[in-house]
């Protein structure tokens, strides 16, 4: 037994989280720490990306919801954003292959609108050819951030109660669920950030109310199996309360 196979085999098989979400941080620290430019440290990632994907697969992980590229991240040099952009859409179309093998689902979270014409279309071609796939959800949020969809939410229920078609005082949180463009997704159980940072990065704020928090000082490119594997047995090891006591989470068991 190699010692990944004997950690993943700490694993409680019946306590899997269902949904993980992911912020990928760490890979400009990781390029300079090697005397590279930042863009190869969003190179290195996406091998990173690739093993995550793979080993939630394996595992029966359901979702796994990654933040490629927020925002804010518009917002920091061109060249960056460029190769960034250029990345993104060259792994969706060099992993679909194997994506597809794995019966992973592609969806794309986020303003994908502001992508530019290749890559969107790149990831479009993706989505559509992995939309009848059963396995693993892979949540791509692109030119996301939670700001920017709950604003989005709040303006379309704002429009529908103008029009009359909703009666604001029966607005409930389960309407602003279905309003986010996580909608029908569980909320995630376990939420890791790499990079030593704590830190949510208006990533997921509704959405992450009861989720797990795992912050690890890898940078995302160093970020091994075994780290993951770590940050699942963590998960496994914590009562979850939803707000309940300890006892009554005990009794409702
Ligand atoms: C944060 O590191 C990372 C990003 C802004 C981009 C993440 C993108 C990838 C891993 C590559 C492509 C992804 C997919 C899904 C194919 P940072 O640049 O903020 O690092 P730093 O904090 O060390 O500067």
């Amino acid at each position: 037994m190699t010692p990944l196979e004997k950690k993943i085999s700490e694993l409680d098989p019946n306590r899997i989280p269902v949904h993980v979400a992911m912020i990928m941080d760490g890979n400009g620290r990781w390029a300079k720490s090697h005397g590279f430019v930042r863009s190869d440290g969003h190179a290195e990632g996406v091998s990173t990306v690739h093993r995550v994907t793979k080993l939630s697969s394996d595992l029966g992980i359901k979702y796994l919801t990654l933040y490629a590229f927020s925002t804010e991240n518009w917002n920091r040099p061109k060249e960056e954003v460029d190769t960034l952009m250029y990345l993104i859409g060259w792994a969706i179309e060099r992993e679909l292959p194997e994506l597809l093998a794995n019966n992973v689902k592609i969806v794309l979270l986020g303003d994908i609108e502001r992508i530019p014409d290749e890559p969107r279309q790149r990831l479009f071609y993706a989505r559509n050819a992995t939309a009848h796939c059963t396995g693993l959800q892979l949540n791509m949020c692109l030119s996301y951030s939670s700001r920017w969809e709950i604003t989005e939410a709040v303006r379309q229920i704002a429009k529908a109660a103008a029009e009359g078609k909703v009666n604001p005082d029966h607005i409930s949180e389960e309407d602003v669920s279905n309003h986010l463009t996580t909608a029908g997704i569980p909320d995630p159980d376990l939420l890791i950030r790499t990079g030593g940072e704590h830190r949510i990065s208006n990533y997921l704020l509704w959405q992450i109310a009861y989720s797990e928090l795992y912050f690890t000082s890898a940078l995302w490119p160093d970020f091994s199996d075994e780290d993951y594997i770590e940050a699942l047995l963590d998960f496994q090891n914590r009562e979850r309360r939803f707000g309940l006591t300890g006892d009554q989470v005990k009794n409702n068991k």
